[in-house]
């Protein structure tokens, strides 16, 4: 089949991965989820023990291979799809994506991984810096409380306890420096449809982006 292409973007919570995966099974499309690159890189500094602040100290990334295969992420051959959700990374994702020599990197990597093919990409900047002309381009939403109780949910299933106000307040903090960062922040693409998933299932959600793959002829 010919190629084709959906950017998903969104805050942090919104679904973005767990519903691009679903689509991706059901239309035998390739998903790629973007922030796991962007946590690889964050997991790597941090190993390195880099000045996390110190844009030049990432020109590590020439020599390193970061991909995105079946689900999984990887540092060169190594499977680091665990790791990447640990508390520190995730406290650091923000700071190491604000640099545009880290971007620039990933971005160039998303861009080839989607030449071929028909992809389905979940990020914050797909829609407006990585894949400018996708077929159809989505921008989820949920409201902070709703977010918050998706992940607290996600952890408990992983035997992790966390307060839901803990959850909130971490949440916001990404919300506001991935959204008013300089380069590249969240944002909704001009020609991206918003979907509010506050009250949709996911299940509902999935149909309804289905819905305009399918009206786009992406089926
Ligand atoms: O989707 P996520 O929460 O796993 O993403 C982790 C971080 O990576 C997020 O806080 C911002 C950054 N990110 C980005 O800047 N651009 C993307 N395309 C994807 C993620």
């Amino acid at each position: 089949m010919a190629n084709f292409q959906v950017a998903i973007d969104g805050p942090a919570g919104s679904g973005k991965s767990t519903i691009s995966k679903l689509i991706a099974d059901r239309l035998q499309m390739i998903h790629i989820d973007t922030g796991a690159m962007y946590r690889a890189v964050t997991l790597l500094a941090i190993e390195k023990k880099i000045n996390l602040h110190d844009e030049n100290a990432y020109q590590f990334l020439e020599s390193v291979n970061i991909s995105y295969r079946d689900n999984k992420i990887y540092i060169d051959d190594r499977d680091v799809t665990e790791e990447i959700r640990s508390k520190e990374v995730t406290n650091n994702v923000s700071l190491v994506s604000s640099f545009p020599y880290v971007r620039n990197q990933l971005v160039e990597i998303q861009k080839k991984a989607a030449e071929n093919g028909r992809i389905i990409m979940d990020g914050r900047d797909i829609g407006t810096v990585v894949l400018p002309n996708a077929d159809v381009k989505i921008f989820l939403t949920a409201n902070v409380e709703e977010r918050a109780k998706r992940r607290q949910k996600e952890k408990m299933l992983k035997g992790q306890h966390i307060q839901l106000e803990k959850l909130v307040e971490e949440i916001t903090i990404r919300d506001i420096k991935d959204s008013t960062r300089k380069e590249s922040p969240l944002k909704k693409a001009k020609d991206a449809i918003e979907i509010d998933t506050t009250n949709l299932t996911v299940d509902e959600t999935v149909d309804k982006i289905i819905g305009l793959i399918i009206s786009a002829k992406g089926v």
